[in-house]
This record gives C-alpha cells, sequence and structure tokens, in this order.
C-alpha cells in the first residue's frame, strides 16, 4: 500500500445516464459500476477518491478548481465537452496536478467527425480512449506511477 494520496475523478455530461445510453457504443457499466472498480483499486493503492459527475461545465470546473490543490492528479472524462470546451481546457491547463483524459468509447472509430478533436487533451499528460471503464483504472495506474 502507498501513501496517502487524493485523487479527483470528473465526469462530463450524459456520463450519469451510462448503462443505458446507447449501450453498443459505451457497453453496460453504469458509472456506479465503474466507481466501483475505482474503489477497489484505490483501496489497494491507499488512496481516497473524489469521484462526481455533473452535467454542467461551471460545476465541473468549479470542482475541479476547488479539490485539485489537494489532488495528486485529476482523471477527466468531459463528455461531450471535449470537443468544445475552452473554458475546462483553460481549467486543465491551470492547475498544478497532472490529468489524464479518459473516454469509454475510441474517440477515432467514432463516426461523427467532432469526436475526433479533444480541445482539453492538450492540457492532459495524456489520453485513453477506447479501453470502457477499464480506462479509469489504467488512469490510476499512470498516476501512481508517477506519484511519489
Ligand atoms: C465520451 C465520448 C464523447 O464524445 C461523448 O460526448 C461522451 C462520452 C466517451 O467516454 O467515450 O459523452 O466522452
Amino acid at each position: 500500500m502507498r501513501g496517502a494520496g487524493r485523487v479527483v475523478i470528473a465526469n462530463g455530461p450524459n456520463l450519469n445516464a451510462l448503462g443505458t445510453r446507447e449501450p453498443d457504443i459505451y457497453g453496460r457499466q453504469t458509472l456506479a459500476d465503474i466507481r466501483a472498480m475505482v474503489d477497489a483499486r484505490a483501496e489497494e493503492l491507499g488512496w481516497t477518491v473524489s469521484f462526481f459527475q455533473s452535467n454542467h461545465e461551471g460545476e465541473l470546473i468549479d470542482r475541479i478548481q476547488r479539490e485539485s490543490p489537494e489532488a495528486i492528479g485529476v482523471i477527466i472524462n468531459p463528455g461531450a465537452l471535449t470537443h468544445y470546451s475552452y473554458a475546462l481546457y483553460d481549467c486543465l491547463r491551470s492547475i498544478a496536478a497532472p490529468v489524464v483524459e479518459v473516454h469509454l468509447s475510441n474517440l477515432f472509430a467514432r463516426t461523427e467527425p467532432y469526436r475526433q478533436t479533444s480541445v482539453t487533451a492538450p492540457a492532459a499528460a495524456g489520453f485513453i480512449s477506447g479501453f470502457g471503464g477499464r480506462g479509469y483504472i489504467l488512469a490510476m495506474e499512470y498516476l501512481s506511477a508517477v506519484y511519489e
């Protein structure tokens, strides 16, 4: 077990609907299922987790600004904000903690061309896309590797 780390995991618009929302694209895991996986890995790492979802851009920004100073890293699935939110991009750039952007689906395999652009990813240390809920765990593995 590692030392006490706190990780912020932020989920953007419509991710509260996982499980029933386009399951052929996003799978049948609910956000609560993903949270349970995250909590299990966090316990092994000796970390605490602030895991939240909001449909509101400003609320996501408020919480990231408020909570990131205490965090070893921020994992974010910005949902559709990925594709157009310069406000979220500015927020992610402004914080000291490393950011990992996660998407359940493989954005580059999606049919809508706009999904193949992330305006937020340039503010992140890296980008994980296409591994469903496991992407959140992979992001935690990255943060655990760089955290000391
Ligand atoms: C998503 C991909 C986005 O394009 C979409 O708007 C989402 C979910 C994903 O996890 O694959 O809401 O971020």
